[in-house]
């Protein structure tokens, strides 16, 4: 990817709106390389919502009085922030959720449960998180669908040339994938793969969790049915995300969770649904958190996609470079042109968890563990990785730090 004056960003400056930089860890300052665990929060986003629950706090949809007007406002105004920042045709095809795993367990029982069952074929790949795989596995299992994987090759990138062989397998029916696989940061063909579903008569779910903070995404383009993705990875508060859905297929569907503002009306024998979006919000939803999620997404489209983008990239390819000297350090996964600003590696001989304890004391933050992918941790060989991730904040000293904290480790266990 070229970089472009029009499109860097200054982290420097753009760490003065986060307060967590001034933090020292164990006396020094945080490098945090853990964002594609969870991003840190600017103050654009904390102060809003104090002012939110200050100023115009109140549940949403029921009142007729100002405070309620003014939340339902500020509540409504983040889903059609949500729904401009993934170019969504509608607001109603929009709906919050507790995150990107809520939206993609909604997206499997609502519409799994009564759209699969024998002779029909389920595809995930082996790249997929957890939140992605797991309650495709569970629905396939309970209605009697077989349950199949695209594999991936040596350098953590799908094996389309396999889709043949699992269309002979029967109906294929859902397609799930990550834009960008958590652990290897892979960007996968979704619009290829979108465009194969739909030939075989397929929805296509994308779990969007990795990519949404850090590219632009277009539902439209993508050719997608289903999208997920969370506030938490995109300087927003945590406890809330989002799911775009296809307007008939959301129409077509039960509800998820029942109680609350999803009934149009009960009576002792029958209940009926609300309508879009709210069929599928039970409950008092998360008021100030999705008003957050909505001010962090006008934080990060100021900052600009392109620029953020660029800016990881840069980043990645000055890690992949040093780390790739280090010896005894394998990386995990493509080269940089085909990854975003995620680096998984493992360095021989030292488990993962102890080279994230002893970078630590040097006040470098990463992941160690299988990072809620473990059919991908047994593909490649490993029960855990360490992995370094980028975000808009990162700098490019702290890829040293992380660099000169490896050798460290490298000499403690030498
Ligand atoms: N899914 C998050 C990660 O990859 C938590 O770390």
């Amino acid at each position: 990817m070229a970089v472009t004056p029009a499109t860097k960003l200054d982290a420097r400056r753009l760490r003065a709106d986060f307060p967590v930089f001034d933090e020292l860890v164990n006396g020094k300052p945080v490098a945090f390389l853990d964002s594609a665990a969870s991003t840190q929060k600017p103050r654009q986003v904390l102060d809003a919502m104090r002012e939110f629950y200050e100023h115009s706090y109140a549940n949403v949809h029921r009142g007729v009085y100002t405070l309620a007007e003014r939340a339902t406002a500020g509540y409504e105004g983040a889903r059609e922030k949500v729904r401009a920042y993934v170019n969504a045709p509608s607001s109603r095809e929009v709906i919050f959720t507790r995150g990107a795993t809520e939206a993609l367990n909604l997206v499997a029982y609502a519409w799994g449960l009564d759209n699969l069952g024998p002779g029909d074929v389920v595809v995930i790949t082996e790249l997929e998180h957890h939140s992605n795989f797991v309650p495709w596995q569970f629905i396939a299992k309970k209605t009697g669908a077989e349950f199949a994987h695209i594999p991936i090759d040596d350098l953590g990138e799908l094996q389309l040339d396999a889709l043949d062989e699992i269309a002979t397998r029967g109906n294929v029916k859902v397609v799930a994938n990550n834009l960008v696989s958590n652990t290897l940061g892979t960007v996968n063909p979704v619009e290829k793969l979108a465009t194969w579903a739909h030939e075989q008569g397929a929805i296509m779910v994308v779990d969007a969790a990795q990519a949404a903070p850090h590219r632009k995404i277009d539902v439209q383009a993508l050719g997608c049915d289903f999208l997920a993705f969370s506030s938490h990875k995109l300087c927003g508060p945590s406890g809330v995300g989002a799911l775009w859905g296809r307007r008939e297929l959301l129409e077509e569907m039960q509800p998820f969770n029942f109680g609350g503002e999803m009934i149009r009306s009960v009576a002792l024998d029958r209940t009926s649904w609300n309508e879009l979006p709210y069929k599928f919000e039970a409950g008092t939803p998360a008021i100030a958190e999705a008003y957050g999620f909505g001010v962090a997404i006008d934080y990060v489209s100021e900052i600009g996609l392109d620029a953020i983008e660029a800016h990881e990239h840069e980043l990645v390819v000055q890690a992949m470079d040093a780390l790739a000297e280090i010896p005894g350090l394998r990386i995990f996964g493509p080269p940089a042109e085909r990854r975003t600003g995620i680096v998984s590696f493992e360095l021989e001989n030292v488990h993962p968890h102890d080279v994230a304890q002893i970078l630590d004391w040097e006040g470098v933050a990463v992941r160690a563990g299988h990072h809620c992918t473990q059919p991908l941790m047994t593909r490649l060989g490993v029960a855990a990785t360490t992995r370094a991730s980028f975000y808009l904040y990162s700098l490019p000293e702290e890829v040293d730090r992380l660099v000169a904290g490896l050798l460290k480790v490298r000499k403690t266990f030498a």
